[in-house]
């Protein structure tokens, strides 16, 4: 536990307009501070700092808190972990922590964030002062880099013994039990304590986006071919491999502001790139890409340029790579370096001026890249092999979740290969079929296992190891008298098989029939809406809510889990949702057959021939409208609460604050849903 007045210290010290300036570019508006919210997608700023209470609030989404709770939701960490990231960088002092009294799970990311911090100003430290690191230092020094830049990215180096972070760790009370799940030592094999993970080697740790470090490389100064040039931190419950960046933390901001990410191979490439004064860069850490480290990187810009080295023996991953870039809805580009460089080389001899030339001129197009590499490798010269290689180009562009996208680069192929677009066009729509039966037949199968597994967990407990083994394998008719195929009734018809509800309610207790809670009518509208009338209405929709606008639960979640699908390119209609899991056909039941019946009944036998549906849009903006006024209400209620108990100076301060929710909440009674909603 951190003690009351240790938190308050740090609630004095933190600038809120300071933390959250790291994350978005912020501009100053009377007394407050405004800009684009992190945590929704939106065009217009509604989120809100206000310096002198120290708290921020996102009129469009909901989001809001102070300082801590900020730091909590952009770093994914518990309380403690928030206060002591800030603690340390405004310098206030906080005794180790000691009794546990959280969530364990949080607790012990927190214990491991706690040790990687440790251990990074230890290497720090030892690559600064230690004699042993002489050599390391040398090195760095001779690779052009100043301590500036070894302190800007929190270099280090490991001393070559097996327990030189072990006994400073052990002396400065870290818990050993942490530092082992950190990955930064290993249990001996005699089980008589630890030995270090690195040893000998430069560090580099790798941060998170808001500079927390989450694990290690480590490179070898040895040039013996024997030893891993790198090894790396293992997965933990903080580090996750497919989801990190190396160099994330110091890009993001130039990301953001450019709009495009520069994707390179190596540590060194990072760091150099950025000493260079190109900072958008970032890497895989010598892991092939993946879909989850593509979703990080568009959470700051939508463009990636992928750097390539001349050597063809990467090319394999390359291809990969860019498909899963463009299934991600990434704009992707190829820049290939010159034989014999890295873009650390590069940059080294020909400066920031020498890249920015050479991308201008060597820059190309996924598209032009594939078939430049299919002309480069005599593909394209030979008829059967050409067909191939367009069929290749089929298969990355049939991935594209944007449809007009598509279409371009359709036009684009059919020009270079002089094939017809409706040929090629014909000829993606079988490929982007297959593609989606795949998928469903994953889902089907992870489904089946999910039922399976679920199956398990409902059986009350057994010491009969024959039939929980039975069981195991799928042979559960018996005990439950539910079948596979009931299993197979419930699937998520989403590729990622992913189950997703209100949290876990999968069990008896959700299926219990409860009378159905009252939902507000227009947000079942709203939903419904979206189910019927597809993209462009989901478009529409999405861009003036978001889910915090929702107040029923599990319309909140239906509009997440639609939202998500579409960003994804996902189909989304009411047959899909009628084949999705509990408690989603009930809900579509709700939605879809009970609307409005009455009224339009009514308005049959006074003769007045309407259809609701004549115009979807302008029934969503009737829907928009009601949503949006009482979510207004209950903000501008949320903060004549926090009123009450205010303190005299921050009473002023919320009295703004809700005079901005009040004529907020005016202006969408009074202004027509047309012009509160106009096309987009
Ligand atoms: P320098 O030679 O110091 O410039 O490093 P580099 O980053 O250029 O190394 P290289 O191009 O050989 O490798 C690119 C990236 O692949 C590295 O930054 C590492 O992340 C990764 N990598 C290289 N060698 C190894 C290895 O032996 N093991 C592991 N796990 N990763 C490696
Ligand atoms: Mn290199």
């Amino acid at each position: 536990m951190i003690p009351a007045d240790k938190i308050e210290e740090v609630k004095q010290a933190a600038d809120i307009v300071d933390v959250v300036a790291d994350h978005i570019k912020l501009r100053r508006t009377g007394s407050s501070f405004t800009g684009l919210c992190p945590f929704h997608n939106e065009k217009t700023p509604s989120f809100n700092v206000s310096p002198s209470l120290g708290i921020f609030k996102c009129f469009g989404c909901g989001e809001g808190g102070d300082v801590i709770n900020f730091v909590m939701q952009m770093d994914g960490v518990g309380f403690e972990e928030a206060v002591r990231t800030l603690a340390e960088r405004y310098n206030v002092v906080i005794q180790e922590k000691t009794e546990d009294q959280y969530d364990p799970q949080q607790h012990l990311k927190d214990g491991i964030y706690h040790a990687l911090r440790f251990a990074g100003n230890f290497f720090h430290q030892n690559l600064a002062e230690s004699d042993d690191a002489e050599y390391a230092r040398e090195y760095l020094k001779k690779r052009g880099y100043p301590w500036k830049t070894v302190r800007k990215y929190g270099l280090g180096y490991a001393p070559d013994r097996f327990d030189g972070l072990l006994k400073n760790a052990e002396s400065a009370g870290i818990n050993m039990q942490y530092l082992h799940e950190s990955g930064l030592v290993k249990a001996r094999e005699d089980e008589s304590g630890y030995y270090d993970t690195f040893r000998s080697r430069l560090m580099f740790p790798i941060f998170n986006p808001s500079g927390k470090a989450i694990g290690f490389g480590g490179r070898t100064l040895s040039s013996d071919k024997k030893i891993p040039k790198y090894i790396n931190s293992p997965q933990t419950p903080v580090y996750n491999k497919s989801e990190v960046l190396y160099g994330i933390h110091a890009a993001k901001n130039e990301i953001r502001k450019v709009g495009e990410a520069i994707l390179v191979e190596g540590y060194t490439d990072v760091i150099s790139m950025h000493q260079a004064g190109i900072g958008n860069v970032v890497s895989t850490s010598g892991t092939s890409l993946t879909a989850g480290q593509i979703r990080v990187m568009k959470r700051y810009g939508e463009m990636l340029l992928m750097i390539f080295d001349a050597d063809t023996a990467g090319v394999k991953a390359a291809v990969r790579g860019i498909s899963i870039a463009l299934e991600g809805g990434m704009a992707v580009r190829v820049l290939t370096l010159p034989e014999e460089e890295d873009p650390d080389s590069f940059v080294r001899e020909y400066g920031s001026e020498g890249f920015l030339e050479l991308r201008k001129k060597e820059t190309v197009d996924f598209l032009h890249f594939l078939v430049g590499l299919a002309q480069k490798e005599g593909r394209w010269q030979d008829p059967i092999e050409r067909r191939k290689s367009i069929n290749e180009i089929l298969e990355a562009i049939a991935v594209m979740p944007d449809g007009l996208s598509r279409a371009n680069y359709i036009q684009e192929l059919s020009s270079i290969s002089r094939i017809g677009d409706r040929a090629l066009l014909q000829e993606l729509e079988q490929i982007r079929n297959r593609i989606q039966k795949n998928a469903r037949r994953t889902a089907e199968r992870a489904a089946m296992r999910a039922g399976r597994e679920e199956q398990d967990s409902r059986r009350p407990p057994s010491n009969n190891q024959g039939r929980q083994e039975a069981a195991r394998h799928g042979e559960m008719e018996h005990y439950t008298g539910t079948s596979v195929q009931g299993a197979v009734s419930r699937i998520p018809a989403d590729a990622g098989g992913k189950v997703e509800f209100s949290g876990n309610d999968t069990g008896a207790e959700a299926r219990r029939h409860m009378n159905p809670p009252k939902r507000p009518g227009y947000e079942k509208e709203l939903i419904r809406l979206m189910l019927t009338f597809g993209d462009k209405i989901i478009e529409f929709i999405g861009s003036y809510c978001s889910e915090n606008d929702f107040e029923d639960p599990a319309l909140r979640d239906c509009y997440r889990d639609i939202m998500t699908r579409f960003q994804n390119g996902d189909p989304v209609s009411v047959e899909v949702y009628s084949r999705r899991e509990h408690p989603y056909p009930e809900l579509l039941g709700e939605i879809v057959l009970q609307r409005h019946w009455v009224s339009e009944f009514g308005m049959k036998k006074r003769g007045v021939a309407i259809h609701r549906d004549a115009s979807p849009v302008n029934t969503a903006r009737g829907a928009l409208k009601s949503l949006k006024i009482r979510y207004l209400e209950r903000t501008r209620e949320k903060f004549l609460d926090q009123y009450a108990s205010a303190s005299d100076e921050e009473k002023a301060e919320i009295q703004k604050w809700i005079r901005k929710a009040t004529s907020e909440w005016n202006r969408h009674r009074q202004e027509p849903a047309e012009t509160l909603f106009p096309d987009i």
